[in-house]
This record gives C-alpha cells, structure tokens and sequence, in this order.
C-alpha cells in the first residue's frame, strides 16, 4: 500500500468514525481490507482506497469503516458496570422516581449485542416488574454486530464467556446450535446503528427519551483525546441529571465541559451527571 494512500485511509477513518490508526499500523488496514480488494474486483489496495475516496458515502466505504472496527466483547464484561446497576443505581431510581418509573438505558457501542442483554438479565434480576419498566437501546457504528445483535443468538462459546448456567437456562432457549435470547428478554432491548462522533447523534438519540444510564465501555480507547471528550459532552446532552455514565475502566470523563460526581464500586469508578 502506498503510503500517501494509507495517509488518506487513515484521515478519512479517523474523520467518518473516530477511530486513530496508528502510523505503524498498516499491517492491520491491509490484513482487514483485503476481503473488499477480492469482493470488489479491484487489482490491489491501492485501487480500493483510490475507490473508497471517489465515493465516500458509499455501500464500500461503509463497509471499510465496518472492518475496521473492533468489536471484541462479553457478556457481563469486567462484572463491577453490572453490579453498580443491581446495587447502587436502580436502588437510586427507585428511591427517587419510584419503584414503578420508567428507566432509560443506552449501550453506546453495543457491539454484538452482550452488554444491552447483561443490562437487561441484571434488571430483571433486581426488579420483578423490570420487563414493564426498563427499555435498552443499543447502537453501533458497525452495520453487521447491529444485524448480529437484533437477532440475539450467540454460540456455545459466546454464552460461555460470561453466561452463568442458572443464567443461561433462565433467559435463554437453545435453538439447533445457538442459544438464543429469550422473547421477555430481547422485548426490552432495541439495536440501531449510531455514530458517536456524528454531530446529530444527540437528536437522533433524542427520540429513544433522555436516559437514566449510559454504557460507553471499551470504545473510547480507539478515539483521539479531543475526540473523547466531544463524545462525553455529546452523551451528556442525552441524559437526565443525576443519571449514571458507566466507562471503560480507563476512560475519565474529566475535562470536559459537562460536570460529573466519582462513584467508586467495587473500587471501580462510575460517574454521575451533575
Ligand atoms: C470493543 S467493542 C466494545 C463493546 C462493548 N461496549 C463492550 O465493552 O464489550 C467497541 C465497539 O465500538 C464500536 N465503535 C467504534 N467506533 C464507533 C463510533 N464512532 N460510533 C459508535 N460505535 C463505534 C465498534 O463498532 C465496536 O463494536
């Protein structure tokens, strides 16, 4: 790959979805783009680039964004996000809104769909009317972990890392070789694509409600600084005071113009919307 054109590559990636690529990095925009060089019938990845920059709101360069993408993930990923909603936060809203208000969560890189459903078993775990009352969505920059998710069937291996078995009989059903979420379940949780960094994400956002807990876990990694704190602020627009930001263990929401409180659990942090 020529390096003028990896140049480009990397603006352009960094630009549609906030993901920096690092110089030394090339390796990996090759190794991911190569099934799109045979897909498309190009002569090589320089082709495809020169293809991707004459049509960039394209089927194509959707789908070069989609590789690059990272979209590793579990169920009841790191534990602690899940106990801070059984123990600290739902008891929280319900002291505050009531036991039978509405609760709005968002999974903010939803990837394959495991975090919005371990929000969702966590709920009906700490609340016996959690079905009427706590309403999930999900979004994604990537196209197909969205399509992967909505359909909520996840292999053997899948459930393994995280499902527990009383879990997994309770809330799954097994269908030929996947398990698949049950319809209580998957009627608590919706998937759409989302882009963090698009600067309408707060108004499409705004037609799911203001939400009372926003996970943004393992995502933040892959944006610039000044990126990370864009999103911050964007997310902060979609919540109701006082609500909950539940982040990746690295990712501090300081800096940013919207103020929030440190909630250790578990000596983990959790941040409430001040
Ligand atoms: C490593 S996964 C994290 C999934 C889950 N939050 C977790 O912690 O297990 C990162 C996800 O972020 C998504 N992503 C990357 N850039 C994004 C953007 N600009 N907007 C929305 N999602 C994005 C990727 O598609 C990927 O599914």
């Amino acid at each position: 790959m020529k390096e003028h054109k990896f140049t480009w590559f990397r603006e352009f990636l960094e630009r549609k979805s906030g993901i920096v690529i690092n110089q030394s990095k090339a390796y990996l925009v090759k190794s991911r783009l190569q099934k799109l060089v045979e897909k498309y019938g190009v002569v090589d990845l320089n082709a495809l680039i020169l293809k991707i920059k004459q049509q960039e709101n394209s089927v194509l360069a959707d789908e070069a964004i989609d590789l690059m993408t990272t979209n590793e993930t579990l169920f009841f990923r790191d534990g602690y996000p899940f106990v801070a909603l059984q123990e600290h936060v739902f008891p929280e809203i319900n002291q505050n809104k009531g036991t039978s208000a509405p609760i709005n969560i968002w999974s903010a890189a939803s990837s394959r769909g495991q975090e919005a459903y371990s929000i969702a078993m966590t709920a009906c775990e700490a609340m016996p009317n959690a079905r009427q009352r706590v309403k999930i969505v999900g979004t994604d920059l990537s196209a197909e972990s969205v399509a992967f998710a909505q359909k909520g069937a996840y292999s053997d291996i899948e459930v393994k890392r995280g499902v527990s078995m009383p879990r997994l009989n309770k809330f799954f059903r097994p269908v030929g070789s996947s398990w698949v979420v049950n319809d209580d379940l998957r009627a608590m949780v919706s998937f759409h694509e989302g882009n963090l960094v698009s600067d309408t994400l707060v108004t499409q956002m705004r037609r799911f409600g203001v939400f009372d807990v926003v996970f943004l876990r393992n995502v933040l990694i892959y944006f610039s600084i000044e990126e990370r704190k864009r999103v911050i602020d964007r997310i902060a627009r979609t919540m109701h005071k006082g609500g909950y930001l539940i982040t990746g263990a690295a990712d501090l929401p300081e800096g940013n113009t919207s103020k929030w409180e440190r909630v250790d659990v578990q000596r983990q942090r959790i941040w409430r919307l001040c």
